[in-house]
């Protein structure tokens, strides 16, 4: 059993103030390219209604060419808290590109320096501004200058274990005028392997008078409170622990808020929201929708039985009917099974 400590539930009983901007929750839904659309932040604002979430990141050199708004940029008017995540390494791009994040609605600006791939890293975007942090002070003020909202900071401790640079990258930002600082525990060498370093968290805590979030590893409602105990940050940003699971990021603000453990969806309820996941990608995107879908479909296809045999027909699906088919076999299965163990059970009792 998970517990919260009374010190540390005082700590968080405030909202979170990232400049004039208050956020009710201490528990943020990372961007997470390919996944955090409207569709996957409506399903994950149902449990987490106060939490910020964030776009998929967006390319600030791609506006600029091309002036019209992708769709990985949309906001729904009534989704809040909101932030809009760009990358690039021109400041003057990524400001002309903040001013069309807050007119789409953004509550923040985020910046990515913490993207690891390579065709990010090579034209100087993401982790790479880590090795290059006047340039990324020069896209802060910049940024800052050129928008009313707060500007934050998404990224990592440093390029690889003999050049972690994170107390110091850090403070630059917070002087050039970020708001607030997510830090990914992990050096852009470590991709997504290996644990992530929270105490480098905890020491950039130390340094910095603006809120910092801990990212890295928030599988669970304990690891988040290990997290939050052991580093000292102002809240927590969940990310793979979201995949095909939506309500990690409600569970954990719930926790926080009561001392209370939700109890975690059945299996059934897992389908029911891969369901709706489903119609709604394809509803939203018609075709490309429901090949997206198949990534998100094999995660919320998981822990139960059955769930192996329901991944291999899910990734391969070609069209909404055909996904919606088999997840509703998939429920039918679970609740024939669960019908035939009751079954059992009050044979036994009357037997
Ligand atoms: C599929 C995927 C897509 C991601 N996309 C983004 C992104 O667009 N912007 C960003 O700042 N981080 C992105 N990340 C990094 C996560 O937000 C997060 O920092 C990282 O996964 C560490 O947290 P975790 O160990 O809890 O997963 C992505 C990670 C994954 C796995």
């Amino acid at each position: 059993m998970v517990s919260l400590s009374p010190t540390l539930q005082a700590r968080l009983s405030t909202p979170l103030k990232i400049g004039s901007f208050e956020v009710k929750s201490r528990v943020l839904q990372s961007p997470l390219s390919g996944v955090t659309d409207m569709v996957f932040r409506r399903l994950v604002r149902r449990y987490a209604p106060d939490s910020m979430m964030y776009t998929e990141m967006v390319n600030a050199t791609g506006l600029h060419y091309v002036k019209e708004l992708p769709k990985i940029m949309e906001v729904d008017p009534n989704e809040r808290p909101i932030s809009i995540q760009l990358f690039d390494c021109r400041p003057d791009f990524l400001a002309e590109a903040a001013v069309m994040a807050v007119k789409e609605g953004a509550d923040t600006v985020d910046i990515n320096m913490g993207c690891p791939v390579n065709k990010i890293t090579k034209n100087g975007g993401g982790s790479s501004l880590l090795r290059q942090p006047e340039t990324a002070e020069a896209i802060v003020r910049s940024v800052v200058k050129a928008v009313d909202v707060p500007v934050t900071v998404k990224t990592r401790i440093g390029w690889t274990d003999k050049e972690i640079t994170i107390l110091d990258f850090a403070k630059r930002m917070e002087d050039a005028g970020a708001q607030m600082i997510t830090v990914h525990g992990r050096t852009r060498a470590q991709g997504y392997n290996g644990a992530a370093k929270w105490e480098w968290i905890a020491r950039v805590k130390e340094v910095l008078s603006i809120p910092v979030i801990g990212n890295g590893d928030i599988f669970s409602v304990e690891a988040a409170v290990k997290c939050l105990e052991q580093t000292g940050a102002d809240g927590v940003m969940c990310s793979r622990g979201t995949l095909g699971y939506p309500f990690l990021v409600g569970e954990v603000d719930h926790f926080i808020k009561t001392g209370q453990e939700l109890p975690p969806p059945t299996a059934i309820q897992r389908l029911e929201c891969a369901r709706e996941h489903l119609q709604a990608l394809w509803e939203y995107k018609g075709d490309r929708g429901v090949r997206q879908a198949r990534k998100h479909m094999t995660w919320y296809a998981k822990g139960f039985s059955g769930a192996a045999e329901l991944r291999g027909q899910l990734s391969v699906i070609e069209t909404v009917d055909q996904g919606l088919d088999i997840i509703d076999r998939g429920i039918n299965k679970i609740a024939t099974g669960y019908q035939s163990e009751l079954e059992l059970e009050s044979d036994f009792q009357f037997a």
